[in-house]
């Protein structure tokens, strides 16, 4: 199983460059050498929640050819994203982008934290009810969790202003469930690990840039932009869920071992296909 995780791509339709970056990490899901079995893209699809960013998402979407799972971020419209991706998953939370994924060896779960007007996040009674039930019901299965706020404490004052309501709750039903084996998010825009409760929490950071933030300066935000990243979360029968903190360049292909044997000499670059 490959899960490739994009997040925050703030498509703007004031700032062409950001769809450019969106468009680029597409082709490079595209071109990977193992096609994904899906797309994760952890909210702050758009900008401002405009219909007409949502059109371009959706056609720079287009070139996929597997199921793209979104969640809102605190720049997204809900009522616009659930218009357009409120079909996705089973078992969905009416009022809420909150579903299971359930044809894949790793049970996916999407989580809605978005409140609408805020910056913030919460998972309010009703999401986290609906959360338990699901996590009940299929103890046996390996599950991750992905939303757009992650719950933890970044240490930078001004993400932690706009960070998410009801993380001691959510860290309690994953102390309840073991079989929660990852939780992902974006929103800080930058690759966090970290432990939450028996699990993994990661962040994924944006495609058009990764900030790399001077955590010296709690109190302001100084940031350092470095090349996008992706999350590739995959499982097999003897790794079990990996996940792969990944550059979205195009940095050439080189096979240094090609199953049977090392290359002789000088490995010379090749396309992925
Ligand atoms: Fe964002």
């Amino acid at each position: 199983m490959l899960v490739v995780q994009l997040s925050d791509p703030h498509i703007d339709a004031l700032r062409p460059d950001k769809a450019a970056a969106f468009g680029r990490a597409v082709e490079h899901v595209r071109t990977l050498p193992m096609r994904p079995d899906a797309v994760l893209i952890t909210g702050d699809c758009t900008d401002h929640g405009r219909q007409d960013e949502y059109d371009v998402l959706q056609s720079l979407l287009a070139p996929l050819d597997m199921p793209v799972y979104v969640v809102p971020g605190n720049h997204d419209d809900r009522a616009a994203m659930l218009e357009r991706f409120g079909h996705l998953g089973t078992q969905r939370l009416d009022g809420f982008l909150h579903y299971v994924v359930d044809d894949l060896p790793v049970r996916l779960i999407g989580l809605d934290t978005q409140v609408p007007g805020q910056g913030g996040g919460e998972l309010c009674d009703r999401r986290l009810a609906w959360l338990d039930a699901r996590l009940d019901e299929a103890r046996a299965r390996p599950t991750l969790l992905f939303m757009h706020h992650p719950p933890l404490v970044s240490g930078l004052d001004v993400m932690d202003a706009i960070g998410l309501e009801g993380s001691a709750r959510l860290c309690d039903l994953v102390l309840q469930h073991p079989h929660v084996a990852r939780v992902v998010a974006g929103h800080v825009h930058m690759a966090v690990t970290t432990t939450f409760g028996n699990s993994t929490l990661m962040t994924c950071p944006g495609t058009d840039a990764t900030f790399q933030p001077d955590l010296s300066h709690p109190a302001q935000l100084i940031l350092q932009y470095q090349p996008p990243l992706a999350l590739l979360h995959t499982w097999s029968e003897p790794t079990g869920l990996l996940s792969f903190t990944h550059f979205l360049d195009d940095a050439p292909w080189i096979t240094l071992h090609d199953g049977q044997r090392w290359a002789p000499t000088e490995p010379t670059a090749h396309p992925a296909h």
